[in-house]
């Protein structure tokens, strides 16, 4: 059964499909003619965007629906990983763009995980001036959070997604079965942003994360459970990004775990541990500076800290980074404000707070006990 969720924005309405075997439909959804979908128009030219790993293995069946439906389809394959998100990638993708005459009813599919769906987003927000854009995240991370909200870009050498633009998918379509082909350390980042959403908005999906007894694999998780944890991830940022679409307020609530994580990131060349495990990192480092705070309490930080460790995750920072260099990095985030840092704090379950108020003491404290493994 299809589980549609409708993104409501001013000015780009669109829907997140959820159900197994979406994929096979994929051309079928582009020329609307699934029942109950949204009226969608898109023309006929495509340009499908992966890395080699995923289109091996669904690229296949995705320009099979795709030619059914009578689409014209080009393929760009962008090498997979973090390290090859960056504007050479881009100005690659423009090439196979120009090539395959992609006029301004045309539209880009990203079919692979959150860095093609980032950098494929960049680059249809502006080829001419912007073309359409449809997104069929293939990771569990990018199906709960990068796929959706429209947030595109790329990295700078100084800093993760520093270039970019707010440009939102025509249509997010998502296949819950392409996952079993996911590695384990794929699957468990992608849980990250899912407890993410447990600590944010949702204390239902956090207990039923809680409840179940393994979390690190796709075999871990029922097709029930699966499928709960993709209603809830994805109505919960629907709900933020209906709200607050361009992050005036709200909306940067859900990079909770992102701060110390992004400078985690940066830190070790993006490379040295994942961008899901950066966040399960920087939610503890949330939780830790909370704590100091007094904003939340010991059993609180206990729960989420399980709830991380049972989902393969790692909970301290990786040897040899310093806490000074953290901190320097934090300055060059996104997220600074006016010289200040912006956290975003638990304060329950469920619940969030942002602040610039963290003394460079608490700060420092907070990151040193992650340090040295005390929680
Ligand atoms: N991943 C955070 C956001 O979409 O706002």
């Amino acid at each position: 059964m299809n589980t549609i969720i409708p993104v409501q924005l001013p000015q780009a309405s669109y829907e997140i499909a959820i159900a197994p075997h979406n994929l096979s439909q994929l051309g079928a959804w582009l020329s609307g003619k699934i029942a109950d979908q949204a009226p969608i128009q898109l023309g006929q030219k495509l340009l499908l965007v992966s890395n080699p790993e995923i289109f091996a293995i669904y690229g296949e069946l995705a320009l099979q629906s795709l030619s059914q439906a009578g689409f014209d389809v080009a393929t760009h394959l962008i090498p997979a990983g973090e390290t090859h998100k960056h504007l050479g990638s881009i100005q690659a993708l423009y090439d196979s763009a120009l090539s395959h005459k992609l006029e301004r009813s045309s539209t880009m599919v990203a079919l692979g995980g959150g860095v093609v769906g980032d950098m494929t987003g960049f680059a249809a927000a502006t080829w001419l001036r912007g073309i359409n854009f449809v997104q069929v995240p293939t990771s569990l991370l990018a199906m709960v959070d990068a796929a959706l909200g429209g947030k595109t870009g790329v990295n700078h050498p100084k800093g993760k997604n520093l270039i970019g633009a707010f440009y939102q998918p025509k249509l997010v379509l998502i296949d819950p079965t392409v996952l079993k082909t996911l590695p384990d350390r794929e699957f468990s980042a992608g849980m990250a942003e899912v407890i993410k959403y447990g600590i944010i908005w949702s204390v239902e999906l956090f207990e039923s994360l809680e409840n179940n007894p393994a979390l690190a694999r796709f075999s871990d998780v029922s097709p029930d459970l699966l499928s709960a944890i993709l209603n809830h991830s994805c109505r919960a940022k629907a709900d933020v990004v209906g709200k607050d679409e361009k992050e005036a307020g709200l909306r940067a609530i859900l990079n909770y775990g992102h701060t110390v994580g992004h400078a985690v990131e940066s830190l070790t060349g993006y490379s040295v541990v994942n961008h899901g495990e950066a966040v399960g990192i920087g939610m503890v480092a949330a939780g830790a500076i909370a704590l100091n705070l007094g904003l939340w309490d010991a059993k609180s930080q206990g729960r989420q800290l399980a709830l991380i460790q049972k989902a393969g995750l790692p909970t301290q920072l990786p040897p040899g980074i310093q806490i000074d260099a953290i901190i320097a990095a934090l300055q060059s985030d996104k997220k600074v404000n006016a010289g200040k840092v912006r956290f975003v704090l638990p304060q329950a379950i469920g619940s969030v707070t942002i602040t610039d108020a963290v003394p460079q003491e608490i700060l420092c404290q907070s990151l040193a006990n992650l340090a040295t493994g005390v929680e």
